[in-house]
């Protein structure tokens, strides 16, 4: 028995091979991934390889002899000879003939890690729960009784040794026209080696799935192509249940006050989400249908909506949510308009008020797998902090209200065009200066900068510099001592001028009021509270590295936050802002199954602090309303 020595790049792997096994072979002996979609049947080209120095390889050697075997007509038609005289080849036609070395292109590689282009999307290992397999049937013939599927089945375990299968009942009564159509060549979409899923007639290669993040505020969706690994549309919108009440708590209450309050919810979501996935779609050039697998996270009252369970529960002590673990459904039973047969997985929950959008920050951010102690901060309409390393996490809730959203603040909106993000007040002279959404230029640099109202990171600003300046004390009253055109002391409350009526595209002044401090403190004390608790329990006086997840930490400027002291205090360095890491760990669910069942295990091992059950959580909310004193920010 001749043996040859072949050796794959990038990966390294070598040994020796038998004389006249084929590459796809060897790959598998040597533990190489090598994409294959038709089973080594020369009909997918999927397993492109390129040999080294092909034409040494190719021409015969000393002795006469061709180390690899000749193009087979498949080869040349599935690659053209360009190509082929390139030294590219397929895995499954060519064979091993002498001593060889074979780089597996990045997309013929199974399992390849992607680094994405984005800063706030992590590398992944592509490793979807869906794959297709490309299948040609033998054809029916009197005699020969065995169904449509059976003969599908039969020819899914002698290609591809897959046994006992289920069949989607949608994907079966697509079968028979499938297979006719294609002239009994299919492509089978299959879910985790177990079920068929989507029957399509011919060579169909684009597997494309879905990451929703359902926020009480925001909806947003990240297409992506399975097979690559690239996100190549991302949508957000409105949450619509906004009209309902803008936090968990009123969305929750209308499910126990209406008898048609959970349908209610329900059905404008899901009109939303349905027309967020067209928009996918369409801006992909694809069609929904074409989306065969998807990955849901969201806080525990949105989970709960969308699985049509009862919240109300939630909205009560001891808010039990009715499940927790994680959970696989068919789009169809949802009404989700993709892949009718497709997998629907929702991550588990952790607790009443720490749900699946915590756990994908979590996965996304993997403190279970630092040494350094990591605060992970999630801001959204409620606050959502998790404490720990790998030895140890730690969660709580905690309720800082809409203000960093813009909600419940005076002039506040949402981070959209026009939104001021940024201001710089003169300690001296009060004058300001600001930024809006959409524009790279200050006002005082573009007369043209126009703002419409304050976003969270702009109220952010406004009370450090409003605090810096001295025109607002540590427990937040305005200085009713200063004399200037731009404090309006009215028979309500004070306020402060931060653009002037000429300065707005909205026809009046826009200022920054006694209340919008009041609910910034509520907030930040909210948020300081929890992160001080959580620390004590964890038995630790500084953290290493606080990451801000969702969109909030994007836009806010990490010292203003240090020094109104949202969190606690840390140097500047160590602060990292990630978007919106929930929606990036249902990408990376989506991606790589081990994910989910990371997001399963991490899950259970945080430990929910209920921070109202503490003993000080009075005493230290109290405390935490207060900003610190210019002296104390000096003195860091
Ligand atoms: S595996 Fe399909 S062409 Fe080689």
């Amino acid at each position: 028995m001749t043996e040859h020595l072949v050796v794959f790049q990038p990966s390294g792997n070598r040994g020796n091979i038998q004389e006249g096994k084929t590459i796809m072979e060897a790959a598998r002996e040597l533990g190489v991934g090598i994409q294959s979609i038709c089973g080594g049947h020369q009909a997918c080209g999927k397993c492109k390889i390129k040999i080294q120095d092909y034409h040494a390889y190719y021409e015969s050697n000393k002795k006469g002899k061709k180390r690899i075997s000749a193009p087979t007509e498949k080869e040349i038609e599935l690659l053209g000879e360009d190509a082929i005289a390139n030294g590219y080849r397929l895995a499954c036609a060519t064979q091993v003939l002498g001593d060889l070395t074979i780089d597996v292109p990045p997309e013929t590689q199974v399992n390849q890690e992607v680094i994405t282009k984005t800063a706030t999307q992590k590398a992944v290992t592509i490793k979807p729960a869906v794959k297709k397999l490309y299948l040609e049937v033998p054809q029916p013939r009197l005699g020969a009784s065995q169904g449509d599927w059976e003969r599908v089945s039969e020819e899914l375990k002698k290609r591809f040794g897959l046994a006992d299968l289920s069949v989607d009942h949608g994907a079966l009564a697509t079968l028979p026209k499938a297979l006719r159509d294609g002239n009994w060549k299919v492509t089978v979409t299959l879910f985790m080696e177990k079920k068929v899923i989507k029957v399509e007639s011919g060579l169909a290669e684009a597997a494309f799935g879905v990451a929703l993040d359902i926020g009480t505020t925001t909806l947003a969706g990240y297409l992506c192509d399975l097979t690559t690994g690239e996100t190549v549309a991302s949508e957000a919108r409105s949450n619509p249940q906004i009209s309902y009440g803008e936090d968990v708590i009123s969305r929750i209450t209308h499910t126990v006050h209406s008898k048609k309050g959970l349908k209610e919810l329900r059905s404008c979501l899901f009109e939303s989400l349905n027309k967020l996935l067209k928009d996918l779609s369409s801006g992909a050039n694809i069609t929904r249908k074409d989306i065969i697998d998807a990955t849901i996270v969201g806080n525990t009252a949105m989970h709960h909506i969308f699985l049509n369970l009862d919240p109300r529960h939630l909205g009560s002590s001891p808010f039990t949510p009715v499940l927790q673990s994680p959970m696989d459904m068919n789009a169809r039973d949802f009404g989700l308009e993709i892949c009718p047969g497709a997998n629907v997985h929702i991550l588990p929950v952790e607790a009443g008020f720490v749900g699946a959008d915590n756990v994908a920050v979590v996965i996304a951010e993997e403190p279970f797998k630092q040494d350094e102690m990591m605060l992970v901060i999630d801001v959204g309409t409620n606050g959502e902090l998790v404490l720990g390393n790998r030895e140890k996490l730690i969660s709580a809730s905690c309720a800082t209200g809409p203000a960093f959203e813009g909600a419940h603040i005076k002039f506040g909106m949402r981070a959209a065009r026009g939104a001021i993000e940024s201001i710089k007040i003169d300690p001296k002279s009060y004058d300001v200066r600001f930024k809006v959404v959409g524009e790279n230029r200050w006002n005082d640099q573009d007369p043209q900068v126009k703002a419409t109202g304050i976003c969270g990171s702009g109220i952010i600003d406004a009370t450090a510099e409003l605090l810096r300046a001295g025109i607002i004390n540590p427990r937040g009253a305005f200085n009713k001592n200063i004399s200037n055109p731009r404090m309006l002391y009215n028979e309500k409350e004070t306020e402060f001028v931060i653009a002037w009526v000429d300065e707005t595209d909205v026809g009046h002044d826009i200022t920054v009021c006694q209340n919008d401090i009041r609910s910034m403190q509520l907030g930040k004390g909210a948020l300081l509270t929890g992160a001080n608790l959580l620390m004590r329990q964890m038995g630790v006086d500084s953290v290493d590295k606080v990451v801000l997840a969702g969109s909030f930490g994007l836009h806010i400027d990490k010292q203003n936050a240090l020094d109104m002291g949202l969190f606690p205090y840390v140097d500047p360095e160590v602060v990292y802002s990630t978007g919106n890491a929930a929606g990036e760990g249902a990408r990376l669910a989506l991606l790589n199954t081990d994910k989910r069942q990371e997001a399963a295990d991490i899950a259970r091992r945080i430990e929910y602090i209920e921070l109202s059950l503490e003993p000080d959580f009075q005493k230290e909310f109290v405390q935490a309303l207060i900003f610190p004193t210019p002296q104390e920010v000096k003195s860091r």
